[in-house]
């Protein structure tokens, strides 16, 4: 079996700097395939965000963090499920440290790459555009993995900031939600976390 894979997927899987399994049958379609696939779910994280984005923005000047919460809380996960069910794929926000542990706890592969993307950074990166994609082998089946990171903007730090930059109202509120919240304490310019996309691959 021949190995075909787009440039773009063999430089994220270099830059991985992991041995990762990318085996297709040697037709010409295949790495079309692929790239399109990525194309897609660049598309779709890029959505995704904008969407959080200008919603957040939007609540934050009309109702101050009380309003903007359920951006985070409701909005977020809300437009995940439904990019998921539109695209017949698996798209998740996950964090480097969470607030919510059952909608947020990367796996094992993300836990992996969002280490990458901190390393990424302090070599120079950009939170901004930074991606990555593989396929993988899992005993679930194989699929196309991809994550784009999510940076901290000063927005973000009225609630995932430190003690001295949370209203004390938010976080009466946060407590009371979560009594594990571990998303505090971050920066401007930290990375937050990553949108994470997950598409099946028929063998
Ligand atoms: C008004 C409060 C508030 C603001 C402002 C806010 N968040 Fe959140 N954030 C939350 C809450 C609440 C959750 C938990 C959501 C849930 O229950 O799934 C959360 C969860 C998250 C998660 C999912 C991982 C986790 O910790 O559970 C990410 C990623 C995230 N926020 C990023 C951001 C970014 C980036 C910004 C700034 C652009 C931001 N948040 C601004 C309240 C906020």
């Amino acid at each position: 079996m021949k190995t075909n894979i787009s440039p773009l997927l063999m430089a994220a899987a270099l830059s991985a700097g992991s041995v990762v399994s990318v085996t297709f049958a040697a037709s010409p379609g295949d790495a079309a395939d692929v790239q399109a696939r990525v194309d897609a779910a660049k598309a779709t994280s890029g959505a995704f965000l904008q969407q959080l984005g200008s919603t957040m923005k939007r609540e934050m000047q009309a109702g101050g963090p009380a309003a903007a919460m359920k951006v985070c809380r409701e909005v977020a996960p809300r437009a995940a499920n439904e990019f998921s069910l539109e695209k017949g794929w698996k798209v998740t926000r996950v964090g480097t440290r969470v607030r919510n542990p059952m909608l947020g706890t990367p796996d094992a592969w993300e836990q992996r790459v969002l280490l990458e993307f901190e390393q990424r950074a302090a070599q120079g990166e950009k939170f901004d555009d930074m991606t990555q994609v593989e396929v993988v082998e899992e005993p679930s089946g194989k699929s196309l993995r991809f994550m784009k990171a999510i940076g901290v903007a000063p927005q973000c730090v009225v609630c995932h900031g430190g003690a001295d930059q949370i209203p004390d109202s938010v976080r009466a509120e946060l407590d009371a939600m979560y009594p594990h919240d571990r998303a505090v304490n971050y920066r401007p310019g930290d990375l937050r976390g990553a949108v994470s996309i997950k598409q099946p691959l028929d063998d």
